[in-house]
């Protein structure tokens, strides 16, 4: 079996005040981040969060597209976006960054 480490993105971390929550600030952050992957020519982006939120921008849970999540949690939290240079290629284990071991 052939294996392939594939470097991808990951959107993470993502937060906004509590005072300025629920303004559209979030949202709007997470739309221009995928507007420059996409301009970028990245192929596919990771979440782990809340599904009710993510959906709404295209994410669906990883396990469809066979991706991994290295976290024990629901698989509805780990999702990821394919974008315009998805390829079927991305599959397997994610591996994040060691900086975030421990978050
Ligand atoms: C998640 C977060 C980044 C959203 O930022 P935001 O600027 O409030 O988001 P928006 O105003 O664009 O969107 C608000 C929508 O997100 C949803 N939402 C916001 N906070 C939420 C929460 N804690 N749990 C579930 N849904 C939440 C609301 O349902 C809302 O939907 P609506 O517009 O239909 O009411 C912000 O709530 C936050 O910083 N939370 C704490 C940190 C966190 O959980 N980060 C996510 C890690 S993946």
């Amino acid at each position: 079996m052939n294996e392939e480490t594939l470097q991808v993105l990951g959107l993470a971390p993502l937060a906004v005040h509590p005072q300025f929550q629920r303004q559209g600030i979030g949202s709007a952050l997470i739309k221009a981040g995928l507007e420059i992957a996409e301009a970028k020519k990245e192929a596919i982006v990771i979440v782990l969060g809340h599904p009710q939120f993510y959906t709404r921008f295209g994410f669906q849970p990883a396990v469809v597209y066979e991706i991994e999540s290295p976290f024990p949690v629901p698989e509805e939290f780990f999702m990821v976006k394919p974008l315009q240079s998805y390829q079927e290629i991305y599959q397997g284990k994610v591996v994040y960054p060691s900086t975030f071991d421990g978050v």
